[in-house]
Formats: structure tokens, sequence, C-alpha cells
């Protein structure tokens, strides 16, 4: 099968190139460094010629809100209507749990955008969104770095491995369309700071984690809901003591 990963060079687009490939598949990577630019829709037509499967996992090179919006409508848009003239049968988009849950924080409310453009074209599609990646854990952390302290949210967290999203992606590329969103979360739940103390510990940084019930999270408080599945869920099987150990 002939499947174009959009950010097929990024974290998860890369991991997700190789795991398809091994699988047998026809996995091509398609960015910016490869002469395919989803925002101006440059190379797309191309890079979708005989795909039968487009898997988003792009981002934007800038958080900043409007930027970010700007980014994700329209790659989102160039991306759906090459589809449609290509002939694609299954666009498959990596979102974020919750993202509906936090429209105060401008990554979130890009993402929700993404997802609005996805249900409403006519390319069958598959949403899912998953919670945040350990590889993530250490950017958060900086967010809340106050001098010598890291100051966090105290609410449930529950972070999953890139590579457990890579798998479920995988299947999902080769699956049917669900035509509807999937949650997929780490294997445990805690809170935010007993994360974020762990993942710096490991790290030998002596920072101090403090965890504080009012603490933003991107701009925006967020509670025990905000980030973490509310129904069901698939659940990776790496836990974040066997992430760190190969980390
Ligand atoms: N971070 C989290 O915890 C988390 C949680 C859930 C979901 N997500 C979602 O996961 C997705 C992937 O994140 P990531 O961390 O793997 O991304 P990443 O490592 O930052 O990689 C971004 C990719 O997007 C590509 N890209 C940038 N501009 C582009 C454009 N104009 N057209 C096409 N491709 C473009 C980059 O290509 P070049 O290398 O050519 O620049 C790169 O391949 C994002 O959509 C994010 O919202 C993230």
């Amino acid at each position: 099968m002939k499947i174009i990963v959009i950010g097929g060079t990024g974290l998860i687009g890369s991991k997700l190139v190789a795991k398809l490939s091994q699988q047998g598949h026809e996995a091509v990577p398609a960015s910016p460094r490869s002469g395919v630019n989803a925002v101006t829709g440059e190379g797309l037509a191309t890079a979708l010629a005989g795909a039968q499967v487009a898997v988003d996992v792009s981002n934007s090179p800038s958080w900043e809100p409007a930027a970010v919006l700007d980014f994700f409508e329209r790659s989102t848009g160039n991306l759906l209507a090459a589809e449609t003239a290509a002939g694609v049968t299954h666009h498959v988009a990596l979102s974020i749990v919750g993202t509906d849950r936090s429209p105060d924080i401008a990554y979130f409310r890009a993402k929700v955008a993404q997802e609005t453009l996805i249900k409403s074209s006519r390319v069958p599609y598959t949403i899912v969104r998953a919670t945040q990646f350990f590889e993530f854990l250490s950017a958060i952390a900086e967010t809340g770095a106050i001098g010598n302290r890291i100051v966090v949210p105290t609410a449930m967290f529950q972070p999953i491995a890139a590579d457990d999203i890579v798998d479920y992606l995988a299947g999902a590329a080769v699956g049917q369309p669900l035509n509807g969103t999937v949650d997929i979360a780490g294997p445990d739940k805690a809170p935010f700071n007993e994360f974020i103390a762990r993942r710096l510990k490991a790290s030998g940084d002596s920072r101090s984690v403090i965890g504080d019930p009012t603490a933003q999270y991107y701009g925006a408080p967020i509670d025990d809901d905000s980030l973490t599945p509310s129904g069901t869920a698939w659940l990776g099987p790496t836990d974040l003591k066997t992430w760190l150990a190969k980390a």
C-alpha cells in the first residue's frame, strides 16, 4: 500500500515511515525538506499521486496563536483538496486528547480547526487523539521554569510513548477509516507534577518541581479532565519507568 506521511521527517513521522516500511508498505515522507509544503500546496499533487492513504503528522514551526491556527487551517485544507483530486481513500491525522475541552489553549484551538476541516471533507478519515508524548515532558517542564524551580499543574496526566503512538497509527493507516475519533493514552494516570519530577530526576536535573493547582498549561488553567481521555481509550503498553530506562 502506498502511504504518504505528511510531516514524515518529524518525531512521530520518521518513526512511522520506518515502521510502515518494515511492514512492507511504500511509506513516503513528505515535508518541506523533500519539496512538499502543505501550507502553500507545493508538491502535494505529485506526492499524493497513486497513494491510497495520507497520514498527517505535521506540526507548525510556530505556536504563536495566529500562526498555528493559520498553519493547521491552510495545510489541512490543501491536503484534503489534493487528496480528493488524487483519489486518496483514507486520511489519518494525529490530534490531541481534550483539544475541545480547553479552548483557552491556542494550540488546541488550532487542532480543533484541523479536526473540523477533516470531519467536513469528503475524504474518509480517522482522527487519532493522543495524550502528550513522554518525549515532550522536558519541553513541558521548561514552560514552568521560574528561576531554579519548575512550577507545573497538579491535574491528572496520562502521557504516552511516541513508539506506542506510532504502533497505533501504523495500524490505523492500513485499517478501515473510522470516520470518527479515537483517544489513545499511556498506561498510567498520575498528577502532572509527578510525571515531570520523574522525568527531570532521570535526566539528572536537580531543579525542584513544585505542583501548583493554579499553574497553567500553555496559558490556560487545566483540571483532571483536561488532558486525560474521558471515555474509552486505547492504552499504550510502555510506562514511564520502561521508557526512562531506554531514553
Ligand atoms: N507533542 C505532543 O505531546 C503531542 C501530543 C499529541 C499530538 N501531537 C501532534 O503530533 C503531531 C506531530 O508532532 P511531532 O512532535 O512529531 O512534530 P515535529 O517533530 O515537530 O515534526 C514536524 C513535522 O512537520 C513538518 N512540516 C512543517 N511544516 C510543514 C509544511 N508546511 N508542510 C508539510 N510538513 C511540514 C516538518 O517537516 P520538515 O522536517 O521538512 O521541517 C516535520 O516533518 C502534531 O500534529 C502534534 O499536534 C503532539
